[in-house]
């Protein structure tokens, strides 16, 4: 299936959502096996899969939407909500609570502005909660997309952050 590209003439003004689903979606009806390549598609081009994609995949393939969702909502390599560009996995396992984690994720939140499993305005950060990293001797313990850090203070955990913003380190 290949894209279809967007039309030369909606160059300069904006392009709504669908509009763009739908520059991403075949022009023709597809049969129901292509609906997890469809919703790979668009999240491949969008970063996630919003809700007017669903009801414009259920039309392509003929999938009920509740079905569309179903498949969307059971896989966990789907996301519904646009994701930052990068992301902070905060630990809040045993080992990461006991020695403060709780007050790392409080100082973030309150810095980026944001509750645990959101994106900033600016789509620079999401911020999500984990249990256990796996690197319980560093407690309390942050992964900032594929970085680890460890022995975090909640100032320095801002600071972390801070350097990941714009072209700080690609994520
Ligand atoms: S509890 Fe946080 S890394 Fe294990």
């Amino acid at each position: 299936m290949i894209p279809r590209k967007v039309d030369p003439r909606d160059e300069g003004r904006n392009v709504t959502l669908e509009e763009q689903i739908k520059t991403i979606l075949p022009e023709q009806p597809v049969g129901k096996e292509a609906l997890i390549p469809l919703l790979q598609q668009v999240q491949g081009a969008l970063g996630y899969v919003p809700e007017e994609a669903v009801c414009l995949i259920s039309e392509k393939t003929g999938v009920p939407a509740s079905e569309v969702f179903g498949v969307l909502t059971f896989y966990a390599q789907f996301r519904l909500k646009p994701r930052g560009r990068n992301l902070i996995s905060v630990c809040l396992g045993t080992a990461c609570h006991v020695l403060g984690g709780g007050k790392i994720i409080e100082a973030l939140q309150r810095h980026l502005d944001v509750e645990p499993g959101e994106t900033t305005s600016d789509r620079e950060f999401t911020l999500a909660e984990v249990r256990c990293l796996g690197s319980c001797s560093l407690a309390p313990v942050m992964v900032v997309n594929e970085d680890t850090y460890g022995r975090l203070t909640p100032d320095k955990a801002v600071k972390i952050v801070e350097r990941y913003r714009d072209n700080g380190h690609d994520s």
